[in-house]
């Protein structure tokens, strides 16, 4: 069993997804803490349902990125994580955390990286008025959605219908992740660039 920690900042349906396909039995792994930046976030109500720790910190009350991921990477260690999964944490991983977890921090993305990276992404992709649309889960790097892609999938745009494409994309990240970290954590996906 793969012990993972899951951050988010927002509203956590990727969180649920996993952890209801870790409860269906579709994926070895026990999430041991969520951790958020945003204490109000609709996530900590639902980490709290499946019983599961949160760790809530405010960035700005530490005097840099350095300081928090230091608290970060100590609270992942007594947890014992392995793995780092960004779900919606919508704040650039530093030097410190890359360094402690390399390799070993994923994020899923509402695009077909290259394009769209950043916040807002399924906003940037209607207005750009493309057709066809998807999901990313990446490797993080210092970079916004940068690092090496592990999958994607595509999803197409429902017309004049921002809802409905919404609801389409995040139906495709909640499949894409737990398939993704299966084969991640059973050492199937081979990277070749
Ligand atoms: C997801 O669509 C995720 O791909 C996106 O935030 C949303 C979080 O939803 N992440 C990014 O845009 C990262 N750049 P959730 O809180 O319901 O899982």
């Amino acid at each position: 069993t793969t012990k993972i920690a899951v951050f988010a900042s927002g509203s956590g349906s990727n969180f649920q997804a996993i952890q209801e396909a870790i409860d269906r039995g579709e994926l070895d792994a026990q999430i041991e803490i969520v951790l958020t930046d945003k204490p109000n976030a609709p996530i900590v109500k639902r980490a709290e349902k499946f019983n599961i720790p949160v760790f809530s910190f405010i960035a700005k009350h530490y005097e840099s990125k350095e300081a928090y991921e230091t608290e970060i990477v100590n609270i992942l260690e007594e947890h014992e994580v392995e793995w780092v999964i960004l779900a919606g944490y919508m704040r650039l991983i530093g030097s410190k955390l890359l360094a402690s977890y390399a390799n070993r921090i994923v994020n899923i993305h509402p695009s077909l990286l290259p394009s769209f990276p950043g916040k807002d992404a399924i906003g940037q992709a209607l207005a750009h008025g493309v057709k066809i649309t998807g999901v990313t889960v990446h490797f993080v790097d210092e970079g916004m959605d940068t690092g090496p892609i592990l999958s994607q999938a595509a999803v197409e745009v429902v017309e004049g219908d921002r809802e409905a494409t919404e609801a389409r994309i995040h139906a495709a990240e909640h499949k894409l992740y737990t398939t993704t970290l299966k084969k991640l954590f059973a050492d199937e996906i081979n990277l070749i660039h």
